[in-house]
């Protein structure tokens, strides 16, 4: 994945357990960059390491920091200069989960090696959407738990998301069931 989301995840670290922590999970990683270009793409073996190798220095389960670097996610891309992008993609939450799909092609223009996601979204009620989330990579459903959670924060809405697992037995489609709703 390009190196913005490997930069994202050394600060989640950094920020939540320090820069000493950081370099032995780097180090138990095989990290050999000295640091990360964002628009560079690496093997997503990188960013897999990296999750793996927290996981096992901070005793967290894989899936729980995956949840918690989705959520960082939306802190992190704000400072990092794509707060228009988000402001772009949905002055409400329904209308930025829509357009989803939308704002990776736009991404894509810069990040030209992109495979992006792809989602799909239902609306049940005025509270609730049922959510799919279809990659080509494997492991991510949490992230996008995470990722989630964080819109929700960015709204200033309650969020509640449930996984209910994989779509048709494809093995990287998710569905999730979303409840909304403002404070
Ligand atoms: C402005 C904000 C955002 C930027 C700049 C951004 C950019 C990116 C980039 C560069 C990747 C790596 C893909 C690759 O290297 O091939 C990625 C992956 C991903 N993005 Fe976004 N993204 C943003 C917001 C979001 C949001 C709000 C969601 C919410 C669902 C999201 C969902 C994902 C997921 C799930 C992946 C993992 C890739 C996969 O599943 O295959 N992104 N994004």
């Amino acid at each position: 994945m390009y190196g913005l989301v490997n930069k994202a995840a050394q600060d989640f670290v950094i920020k939540g357990h320090g820069y000493d922590v950081w370099q032995i999970i780097k180090e138990n990683a095989k990290v050999e960059e000295e640091a990360f270009v964002s628009m560079q793409a690496y093997p997503d073996e990188i960013t897999y390491n990296i999750v793996g190798a927290a996981s096992e220095h901070l005793g967290i389960d894989a899936g729980d920091i995956l949840e918690g670097f989705g959520e960082y996610w939306i802190e992190f891309s704000m400072v990092e200069g794509y707060a228009h992008l988000l402001d772009l993609a949905g002055r409400s939450f329904p209308d930025f989960l829509n357009n989803l799909d939308n704002m990776h092609s736009h991404i894509a223009q810069s990040f030209t090696e992109l495979r992006p996601p792809s989602f799909y979204c239902e609306e049940i009620d005025d509270e609730t959407f049922r959510f799919e989330y279809h990659s080509d990579r494997p492991g991510l459903a949490r992230f996008v738990v995470g990722l989630l959670k964080g819109l929700g924060k960015r709204f200033g809405i309650e969020v509640d998301v449930n996984h209910l697992g994989n779509i048709e037995e494809k093995e990287n489609s998710h569905e999730y069931l979303i409840k909304y709703h403002s404070k």
